[in-house]
């Protein structure tokens, strides 16, 4: 197979190089499945996928996932097709379950700022759910502001623009198989 990998990328005009590469990614997606079949055994979990950018990353993760759950997806946006949040949240589409009871985990690409997640947070535990709890492949510490418990981190990088794996520069680069991180200067 294939896959889309080139050692240097060019977006928009901006150049981005390999960060985290597709065995780095798999072994660790392979980690947290592992993980939350255990944490979740009996407990029929349902996976809400923030799109567009975890598309990718919950698709590879249910695959890692070895006991009954389901899945469903919300769709936020906060970025437009600039690199730094608005600071604003918008939700462009909500989920389709009924989540009262349920043990919810939602699962995003990234955390920055932490203000999609803590918005999404809140809003899912208004709907009186068993549990909820937080996944995210990246997680940029340095920049979140926000006060909000994160459960399970693929890996924790720099506060740099990344892209690939589904995470987009101005909607391109979701198909690029690894991650990719900003060139400086
Ligand atoms: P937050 O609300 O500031 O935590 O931003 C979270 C959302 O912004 C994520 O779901 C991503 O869609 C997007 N985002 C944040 N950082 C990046 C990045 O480095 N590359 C691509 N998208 C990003
Ligand atoms: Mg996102």
């Amino acid at each position: 197979m294939d896959l889309y990998q080139p050692e240097i990328v060019n977006i928009n005009g901006e150049e981005f190089r390999v960060y985290l590469t597709h065995e780095e990614i798999q072994q660790r997606i392979k980690q947290l499945g592992k993980e939350l079949s255990k944490d979740y055994k009996d407990k029929k979990p349902i996976f809400i996928g923030v799109l567009n950018g975890a598309y990718i990353f919950l698709a590879d993760l249910m695959r890692y996932v070895t006991i009954p759950c389901e899945v469903d997806f919300l769709k936020l946006s906060s970025y437009g097709d600039e690199k730094v949040s608005s600071g604003e949240v918008q939700e462009l589409k909500e989920i389709d379950a009924d989540i009262e009871g349920r043990h919810v985990i939602l699962v995003e690409d990234i955390i920055d700022t932490g203000l999609s997640m803590k918005f999404l947070a809140d809003k899912m535990n208004r709907m009186n759910p068993a549990s909820v709890s937080v996944v995210t492949l990246l997680h940029k510490k340095e920049a979140t502001r926000y006060d909000l418990q994160i459960d399970y981190t693929g890996f924790n990088i720099p506060n740099l623009f990344v892209v690939g794996y589904g995470l987009d520069f101005a909607q391109e680069g979701r198909n690029l198989s690894q991650i990719y991180i900003l060139q400086k200067g």
